[in-house]
């Protein structure tokens, strides 16, 4: 396995272009099944979630075929209604597929993805707007069948305990494209990535009203067409880096982005005292002055995304006073605050909020990496950090982040991709005294 060895304290400098979304990459490369003809899509990020995707799909018989880097063709002629265990539990994001399955074929089986490691993820809301549309879906030996033959247009609503589902809405939008009469969607995700998959349905002759609202119209057509479409910039990449700066007290120019997908995000910094610049498609950060406490919920779209919580508690682990941060999304998303606290931030959790003191310092540690977002926290940390930070299981890394240590390293920050076997002997000792 592979590791980032980080010298941290270097104020980050210069211009980040942002990648592709990958959770808007994702569910278009599972639409692309929606119809028989050849799709091509542009400003895909380069990354291993996307490669496990286009592999799924060639496993279902679509022909896939990587144009360049960031640019794919997906003709699927013919495909069939089951995905393979051995993919699909890689990847939490491949229950997009079942959407497209029910609606090209009339059936699907797809094996319910498993526990993760950000809390209990349940694909009950999928379901319901399955049953909705007058589908039969059973749960067995861990797959979920579903028979659709006979579905036709229904009112829904999809919202649950936790606000929207945004893989959810992604498979009921699907669905009622190609499903006889009219689908209402009540209680939609309405994230950027899900209007950009309408607007991709749409140019594949998709009839959708209310995008990128709560209250979704879909009147369903019998045949959808091929298109092209570009991928919108990936809001998550482009916070992650706007806390890089905030963290390092570096200027930074992060481009390529929609400042609209991160309303809530930078109306967090800029009344905490962050300093920046918004352009029509950058922001120009300075970051002279410390800023002040933070207090953040997370909540659906236009909300503070989840996917950034990990990484402002890494921010906040610096600011001086009291931050409170609430997870509302994935109220036990908190595995990055044990490796935090590794490194001297003083952090405590009671129910869904971490309470955070902040420290002048924080202090490089060998730290464990243990999903996507807590991984880009731990970066975060070490480039502010005194010292050296180990972060392990870096490949967790590579499923959401376009060539990291490279954009990082262009910056200024020293970030070293380096097999686990360099690890120092101490750290060596410490990973088996931790993992007995
Ligand atoms: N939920 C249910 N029932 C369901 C589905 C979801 O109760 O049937 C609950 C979840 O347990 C959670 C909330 O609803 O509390 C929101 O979950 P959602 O379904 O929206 O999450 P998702 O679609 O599985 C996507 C992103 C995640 C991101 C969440 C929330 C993709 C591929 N994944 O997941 O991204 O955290 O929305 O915004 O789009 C990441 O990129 O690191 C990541 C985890």
């Amino acid at each position: 396995m592979e590791i980032f060895r980080i010298q941290g304290s270097t104020p980050l400098e210069g211009r980040v272009k942002i990648s592709g979304s990958k959770n808007s990459a994702l569910p278009l490369f599972a639409a692309a099944l929606l119809t028989d003809e050849e799709t091509i899509l542009e400003n895909v990020p380069n990354l291993s979630d996307v490669n496990f995707m286009a592999e799924i799909l060639s496993e279902l018989g679509a022909e896939v075929r990587r144009i360049n880097s960031n640019s794919w063709s997906i003709r699927p002629v013919s495909i069939i209604h089951y995905a393979p265990y051995e993919l699909v539990r890689k990847m939490r994001a491949s229950i997009c597929l079942l959407g497209p399955l029910v609606a090209r074929l009339g059936r699907a089986e797809i094996p319910m993805p498993g526990g993760c490691v950000i809390g209990n993820r349940p694909i009950d809301l999928h379901i319901r707007a399955l049953r909705g549309l007058g589908a039969d879906v059973e749960l067995s030996e861990g797959i979920v069948k579903v028979d659709a033959k006979q579905i036709s247009g229904n009112s829904i609503f999809i919202g649950g305990r936790n606000g929207s589902t945004v893989t959810g809405t992604a498979n009921a939008i699907m669905i009622a494209v190609l499903t006889p009469g009219l689908t209402v969607l009540e209680g939609s995700a309405c994230e950027p990535e899900i209007a950009d998959l309408c607007r991709m349905l749409k140019s594949m002759g998709a009839n959708i009203e209310g995008i990128g609202s709560h209250l979704l119209k879909i009147e369903g057509v019998t045949k959808l067409k091929g298109c092209r479409h570009k991928v919108i910039p990936d809001r998550i990449e482009a916070g992650t880096y706007i806390i890089a700066a905030a963290i390092t007290g570096g200027e930074l120019i992060v481009e390529g982005i929609d400042p609209s997908h991160l309303g809530s995000f930078l109306d967090l910094l800029r009344t905490s005292g962050l300093r920046y610049k918004q352009h029509k498609d950058s922001i120009e950060i300075s970051t002279s002055q410390r800023i002040n406490p933070l207090e953040v919920v997370t909540l659906p779209f236009p909300g503070f995304p989840t996917d950034l919580q990990a990484q402002i508690c890494a921010l906040a682990s610096i600011t001086p006073g009291l931050s409170i941060i609430t997870e509302r999304v994935y109220p036990s998303r908190f595995m990055h605050i044990p490796e935090l606290l590794r490194m001297g931030a003083h952090i405590s959790i009671e129910g869904s909020s971490a309470i955070i003191r902040g420290t002048d310092k924080l202090k490089g540690a060998p730290v464990m990496a243990s999903d996507l977002r807590a991984s880009a926290a731990l970066v975060l940390a070490g480039l502010a950090a005194e010292g050296e930070t180990w972060v392990q299981r870096i490949y967790h890394l590579d499923r959401g982040y376009e060539n990291f240590e490279n954009k990082l390293g262009e910056l200024g920050a020293i970030v070293e991709r380096l097999d686990e076997s360099e690890l120092p002997k101490s750290i060596y000792s410490l990973k088996s005294h931790l993992n007995s």
